[in-house]
């Protein structure tokens, strides 16, 4: 949790290896990232981390069940185990009546559980949540927030959250602040 500029955003990048740091280190699932090549780094990124933004970045040519789906495919899952897995997503996200919907078809709300829902189709150790109710009212921003909370007890994935809104604090188990590029206690 921190302002605007006190760089929230850079530390997630950080974190999925995609910014690189001139100090200190970061470990996923006990590997240090200044160990891992170009590739590795892309094969974490792929298989072990999903991804949650403020505007969603859905796919705007791929219905919400493809959209949903492309993370496994990345992933190398099969079609059988990717269907069964999208369509148990769209469930707890209640979205399974609008999976053959565009995102321009969908609302703000809407476009962010489907969002939720690609984050953790490829089974990811961590999901990396950049102010996901950032764009959006406070009922759907409260109803995201939820799944949050039940989809990564479910899935049993840590989620890093970052945001400036003290509301969204209410589901973490732990807040940590960020002033000027540092964690503060
Ligand atoms: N630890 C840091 N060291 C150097 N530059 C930083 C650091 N943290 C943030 N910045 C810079 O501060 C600016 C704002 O950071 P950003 O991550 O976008 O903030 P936020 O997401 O909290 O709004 C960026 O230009 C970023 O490069
Ligand atoms: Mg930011």
């Amino acid at each position: 949790m921190g302002p605007s500029g006190s760089g929230k955003s850079t530390l997630l990048n950080c974190i999925c290896g995609i910014e690189a740091f001139d100090r200190g280190e970061i470990s996923i699932a006990g590997k240090p990232l200044s160990a891992l090549s170009q590739r590795q780094l892309e094969n974490l990124r792929r298989n072990s981390i999903g991804y949650v933004f403020q505007s969603f970045n859905l796919l705007p040519t791929l219905t919400a069940f493809e959209n949903i789906e492309f993370p496994a495919q990345l992933a190398g899952v099969d079609r059988d185990e990717r269907m069964d897995r999208v369509m148990h997503l769209l469930e707890s996200v209640g979205l399974k009546k609008r999976a053959g919907h565009l995102p321009d078809a969908l609302s703000g709300g809407e476009r962010q559980r489907v969002a939720l829902a690609r984050a953790l189709v490829h089974r990811p150790v961590l999901v990396l949540a950049d102010e996901p109710t950032g764009s959006l009212d406070t009922e759907n921003g409260r109803q995201v927030l939820e799944l949050i909370e039940s989809l990564s007890k479910e899935h049993r994935t840590s989620v890093l959250l970052v945001t400036h809104d003290h509301a969204s604090t209410r589901i973490c188990d732990r807040v940590i602040s960020m002033t000027d590029g540092a964690l503060v206690s």
